[in-house]
C-alpha cells in the first residue's frame, strides 16, 4: 500500500485545487470524486472522473441508485415471504443501474486487453490471472470485483468527511481546537502527510467521535449465523439465534447508548482523547469497521483517506456556511442508501488561509 503513497497525496492536491477555484462547495460530492479517483488509478491507473465533468455525475448516479436499491431495508429482509415478490420495484431498478456501471468496467478492461498496453497495476495482475488455463475469472467477474470495491471503498469515506465536517461547523468551538491542533504543527507544511496523523490526537478523536455518531455503515454487512446459540443480556434475559439467521448489528444505535456513552447525541471529541478505544474492533462499544475475520479490509486505506482529506480541507482553507445559515441550523437529518449520509448535502464557502 506504500508504494501508493505519492498517488495518495496527488489525489488530495487534486481536491485542494478543486476546492480554490470552487466559491461553494459540496463537501460529500468532492470527497466521493476524490475517493473515485483514488480508486481508478490504484486499480487501472487512470482517474475516472473529473470534479466537473457529467460523466462524474453520471457514474455517481448509477453507484448510488445501486448502492441505495442493495442497502435499502427491503421489505424481504424483515419478512422473508416476500422474497420471491419485488414489493418495492427494488430489484428492478437496482438491476438497471447496476448494469450501467458493468458496462463501464467491461468497457475499461476490454480496452486494455485489446491495447496490449502493460501498466503493472492491479487490472493487468487480474487480466494476467484470467488467461491462466483453467482460470474461472472472467472479465464479468472483474467487473463485479471492481463494483464491489468501489461501492465499499467511496460513499463510506465520503460520507465520513461530509459528517466530520458538518459536526466541526455547527460546533465553531470544536472546529477552532481542530484547527488549532492542525495549524500549530503544521506550521509552514501545505498539506499533511499520513505519517504526521498519529501527532495529532483532536483530529483523531474528531474522526472517532464522527464515526461513533455517524457510521457509514449502521447495520454493518449482513451477518449469518453458522449455528444456534444463546446470549445472555446482563443475566436478565436469554435471546435465542437459530442456525442461519440474517444478523444485522446495530452499530449506529451502540454508539448512541446512553448506558454506554455520556451524552450520546452531543458531538464531544474529547471523550476520544484518553485513546480508549481504537478501531482494530476488539471493544463492542465502537467498532465502526466490524470485527473479526469479516471486518473491513479497507480499514487501513478508510481510515488514512479520511484524515487526509479532512485535514487538507482544515488546514488551507476557513471555512462559511451559506446564505447566513447559522451552526445551530444546519439540518443534520440523515437518510439511509448503502452508507448512512446526510439527507440535506453540506454545502459550504471555503475561504483560503494559504497560497
Ligand atoms: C471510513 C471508511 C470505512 C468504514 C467506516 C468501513 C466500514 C465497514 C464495515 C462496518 C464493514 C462490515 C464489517 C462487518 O460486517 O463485520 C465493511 C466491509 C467492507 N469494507 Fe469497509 N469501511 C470503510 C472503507 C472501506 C474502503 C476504503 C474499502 C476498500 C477500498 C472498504 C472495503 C470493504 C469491503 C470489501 C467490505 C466487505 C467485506 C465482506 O463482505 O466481508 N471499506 N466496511
Amino acid at each position: 500500500m506504500d508504494a501508493k503513497l505519492g498517488m495518495r497525496l496527488k489525489k488530495v492536491e487534486e481536491l485542494v485545487a478543486f476546492v480554490r477555484r470552487s466559491s461553494v462547495v459540496k463537501i460529500g460530492d468532492a470527497a466521493f470524486t476524490t475517493m473515485l479517483n483514488l480508486l481508478s488509478d490504484m486499480f487501472f491507473s487512470m482517474n475516472l472522473a473529473h470534479y466537473d465533468s457529467n460523466f462524474s455525475r453520471e457514474f455517481k448516479d448509477h453507484l448510488r441508485i445501486t448502492l441505495e436499491t442493495a442497502g435499502s431495508r427491503n421489505i424481504a429482509d424483515y419478512f422473508p415471504i416476500f422474497r420471491f415478490v419485488d414489493v418495492q420495484g427494488l430489484r428492478r431498478r437496482g438491476r438497471f443501474h447496476l448494469s450501467r456501471l458493468i458496462c463501464i468496467f467491461e468497457e475499461i478492461i476490454q480496452r486494455r486487453i485489446e491495447s496490449k498496453e502493460t501498466k503493472n497495476d492491479f487490472l493487468d495482475a487480474l487480466i494476467n490471472l484470467s488467461q491462466e488455463t483453467h482460470s474461472t475469472l472472467t472479465i464479468n467477474g472483474i467487473a463485479h470485483l471492481f463494483l464491489d470495491l468501489f461501492i465499499t471503498g467511496t460513499d463510506t469515506v465520503s460520507t465520513m468527511v461530509e459528517w466530520a465536517m458538518t459536526e466541526l461547523l455547527r460546533n465553531p468551538d470544536k472546529l477552532k481546537k481542530a484547527q488549532g491542533e492542525l495549524r500549530a504543527f503544521a506550521g509552514n507544511k501545505l498539506i499533511i502527510e499520513e505519517s504526521d496523523i498519529s501527532k495529532l490526537p483532536y483530529i483523531q478523536s474528531v474522526v472517532k467521535e464522527t464515526l461513533r455518531l455517524h457510521p457509514p455503515s449502521p447495520f454493518m454487512v449482513p451477518h449469518k449465523a453458522e449455528a444456534e446459540f444463546e446470549i445472555d443480556m446482563e443475566e436478565k434475559y436469554l435471546f435465542w439465534i437459530p442456525k442461519d439467521a440474517q444478523i444485522l448489528v446495530n452499530v449506529w444505535a451502540i454508539g448512541r447508548d446512553p448506558k454506554v456513552w455520556e451524552d450520546p447525541d452531543l458531538f464531544i471529541p474529547e471523550r476520544f482523547l484518553k485513546n480508549e478505544f481504537d478501531l482494530n474492533g476488539q471493544d463492542f462499544r465502537f467498532f465502526p469497521f466490524g470485527s473479526g475475520r469479516r471486518s473491513c479490509p479497507g480499514m487501513v486505506l478508510g481510515d488514512k483517506m479520511v484524515h487526509l482529506l479532512l485535514t487538507s480541507l482544515l488546514l488551507t482553507f476557513d471555512w462559511k456556511l451559506e446564505n447566513g445559515i447559522k451552526p445551530q441550523d444546519i439540518d443534520m437529518n440523515d437518510k439511509f442508501g448503502m452508507s448512512m449520509e446526510k439527507a440535506i448535502p453540506l454545502r459550504a464557502i471555503p475561504i483560503p488561509i494559504k497560497s
